[in-house]
């Protein structure tokens, strides 16, 4: 039998009602802050993600899945292209290819979909996994730059969070300077890790070299103590960099949003400045020790490195997954949602007219499920009770009489009602 591939996954009613709910409360409040969706291709030239993420990130040296498109003409090169791993880099892309610094307005763009990095699958990791992000990106005259922008996506994430209902979410904040601040920062960094790094692990001792910032975000428990006797980035920010962050945490003190300022909070791709964060939800929420539900932060010089004008921005994703498998173990066993009506005809000549029902029900805007005359009595209450909230029996005396009978599980009331008049009756709570 041929199985979905490891560390992909189906998703199945009735999970997917909580998907399409998260996804319909996403969009609304992404609206109410004025952001319009952006959908750019699921692939993308390789070369991308290697100058926009980082060669030496983890996602472009090792989770990438890569491949050369062959030519199909004598007139075609093969191109080495790439499944997204995230999709910073390809709104970047669009903004500079489609010229939108150009209004002269700031772009406020969201977006809801699959990314793909080849990482070791367990709970809440995946090989195919959602995203839902926005990027707020313009060039500097459109204020793009400004901490108002960064405070105000971070205060949206916060709401969405908690409209979704959410618990216990924390906001972990860092400032990580701008390229003028970093070069100082990676000297002090190399310098200070040349006497420790043959202590620590071989990827550490390797970015020790290629790319000392990723050594912060080393996980492997026996490098801990070493990474956190490191200069701290904050140390090493210029005054403009001070101020931008200082900015931040006022107005996120004046809007009431909670935080926490993590010093080693650097984030795994190489194209932030300045601002970066992420929320994670208390152990027992879920997700094993997957607990980032979202990550962002501000990437000043990305479309430069892209080939593009000037144009800061800031953004984030919430990992969509993590965000579904967090509500549903919150939920605990959360009621199951119901359906308004369940029809039994009793007897098969009544199918006819239970369709005919269901079609009238369903267009006064209830959600109906129809049975089958064949089924006994008893097979039919209990498919009822297990999916609506009440059951409308239809037999050969009711429909001469253009009457129905209607059963409300939750009070086991029973009453005919006329046909004209079930539309209301089933609405009644
Ligand atoms: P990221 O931290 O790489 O950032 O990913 C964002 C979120 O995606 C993570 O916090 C996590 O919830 C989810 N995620 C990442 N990898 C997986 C996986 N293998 N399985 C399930 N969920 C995963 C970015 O991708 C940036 N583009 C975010 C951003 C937007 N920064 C600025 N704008």
């Amino acid at each position: 039998m041929v199985k979905a591939i490891r560390g992909t996954r189906d998703l199945l009613p009735p999970d997917t009602q909580l998907w399409n709910r998260v996804e319909t409360t996403a969009r609304a409040v992404f609206a109410r802050y004025g952001f319009g969706e952006i959908r750019t291709p699921i692939f993308e030239a390789t070369e991308l993600f290697v100058r926009g993420v980082g060669e030496e990130t983890d996602v472009v040296s090792k989770e990438m899945y890569t491949w050369e498109d062959r030519a199909r003409a004598a007139s075609e090169k093969a191109q080495q292209l790439t499944l997204r791993p995230e999709n910073t880099a390809g709104v970047v892309r669009a903004y500079i290819e489609h010229k939108l610094g150009e209004t002269g307005q700031l772009q406020k763009l969201y977006y809801i979909g699959p990314q793909f990095r080849r990482e070791r699958p367990q709970r809440g990791r995946y090989r195919q996994f959602w995203q839902i992000g926005v990027e707020v990106i313009g060039p500097p005259s459109s204020g793009s730059e400004s901490a108002i922008r960064d405070a105000e996506v971070l205060e949206m994430l916060a709401s969405l969070l908690d409209e979704l209902g959410v618990k216990g979410w924390r906001l972990a904040l860092n400032s990580v300077g701008s390229s003028s601040d970093r070069p100082k920062y990676l000297a002090a960094l190399k310098a200070a890790l040349e006497p420790v790094k043959a202590t620590m692990c071989e990827d550490c001792q390797r970015r020790a070299e290629t790319n000392p910032l990723r050594v912060l975000d080393c996980k492997v428990p026996e490098d801990q103590a070493t990474i956190d006797a490191l200069p701290k980035i904050a140390e090493y920010l210029d005054e403009a960099s001070q101020q931008h962050f200082a900015q931040v945490q006022a107005a996120l003190d004046a809007c009431g949003v909670a935080y926490e300022v993590a010093p080693r909070l650097v984030r795994g791709l190489d194209y932030y400045t300045r601002t970066t964060f992420e929320f994670t939800v208390p152990d027992g929420s879920g997700l094993g020790t997957q607990n980032a539900l979202l990550g962002g932060g501000r990437y000043d010089g990305l479309s430069e490195m892209l080939g593009g004008p000037k144009a800061p921005g800031i953004g984030f994703a919430i990992g969509e997954d993590r965000l579904i498998l967090t509500l549903q173990a919150q939920a605990g066993e959360a009621a199951a949602n119901k359906i308004d009506a369940y029809i039994a005809p009793l007897g098969v000549e009544q199918n006819s007219a239970a369709l005919a029902l269901a079609r009238q029900l369903r267009r006064g805007g209830l959600s109906v499920e129809v049975g089958d005359g064949s089924f006994r009595l008893k097979k039919s209450f209990e498919t009822a009770d297990r999916v609506a909230r009440r059951v409308v029996l239809l037999g050969e005396d009711e429909v001469a009489n253009g009457v129905a009978t209607v059963k409300t599980f939750a009070t086991g009331e029973q009453s005919r009602v006329v046909l004209g008049e079930l539309v209301s009756a089933l609405s009644a709570a």
